[in-house]
């Protein structure tokens, strides 16, 4: 087995996987509360995979009502060394069409209404977020999906939007204006829990349609972003093997595995 246990949070569309030998289901608690689901375990191409739809079986968990905070401490206690976050956005710029996965490397949070940090009164603790993904692992997420047969591009801003509602378009032309890439509603603040959990982070978004800012888009029509996400979760399967396919037997440290030494962390000597 290789040493690498790989968290992957499932998004719109991704709600199982197949192909796990070994394959068993896990309920673990968490002192934040219910996670989304429970989550199933097994190898795939000798790496230990944990899987995690973050929406739930059968869609039931609006992006506002997601306990990310428990949903990451279960993937952390279930010994995830690594999180992919797969998720399902709308692209923000005309070469990036329906179909494109994007592996963002920068995130802008709109989201308003989120518990946002393991810490809080009695510890506090600021962590870096000025480079919210593991760079290796994003770089072997994008040669799996290209691998994988999607057309990938590496690199870009997401910006998280509280949702459920899509943007209006005034608010998706001040997102391009912003240099953003993709929008989704779940990204954040999955990315910074990661990051304060210590577990490198890495988010291969799917482009199902290209929001509403595009001339000849009406808005963001139901019936295509049902089929393409249908046909990104099957690339999304794919990538995942190719993933678990490529990764070396040993895992190299990653650049990012020092989030709370180098945070500003209160005191320990004074934690209860
Ligand atoms: N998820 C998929 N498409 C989206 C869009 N256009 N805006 C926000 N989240 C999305």
């Amino acid at each position: 087995m290789k040493d690498w246990v790989i968290g992957v949070m499932g998004g719109s569309g991704l709600y199982d996987l197949d192909g796990l030998s070994d394959r068993e289901t896990l309920r673990l608690e968490s002192p934040w509360g219910a996670p989304s689901d429970d989550l199933v375990t097994g190898t795939l191409e000798g790496v230990r995979l944990v899987f995690l739809p973050r929406h739930g079986q059968g869609h039931r968990i609006p992006p506002s009502a997601i306990n990310a905070r428990a949903n990451i401490d279960v993937l952390k206690r279930a010994g995830c060394t690594d999180l992919v976050s797969v998720s399902a956005v709308g692209s923000l710029r005309e070469d990036l069409p329906p179909g494109t996965f994007v592996v963002v490397d920068q995130f802008i949070d709109r989201t308003v209404a989120r518990p946002a940090s393991f810490f809080g009164p009695g510890l506090v603790a600021h962590v870096s977020m000025a480079d919210p993904v593991c760079p290796s692992l994003s770089s072997a997420a994008a040669t799996a999906a290209r691998a994988a047969g999607a057309v990938t591009v590496e690199g870009g801003v997401y910006v998280a939007i509280e949702g459920p509602q899509f943007s209006t378009r005034a608010e998706s032309e001040l997102y391009r204006a912003w240099g953003c890439s993709v929008i989704g509603m779940t990204a954040m603040p999955e990315a910074r829990l990661a990051r304060e959990a210590e577990l490198p982070y890495a988010s291969v978004c799917m482009v199902t349609d290209y929001d509403c800012w595009r001339a000849d888009t009406a808005h963001v029509e139901v019936a295509g972003v049902l089929a393409t996400m249908k046909a990104n979760a099957e690339t999304a399967r794919r990538m995942l093997t190719e993933l678990a396919r490529g990764l070396p037997q040993a895992r190299p440290a990653s650049p990012i595995d020092t989030g709370l030494d180098q945070a500003i962390v209160t005191d320990p000597s004074t934690w209860d």
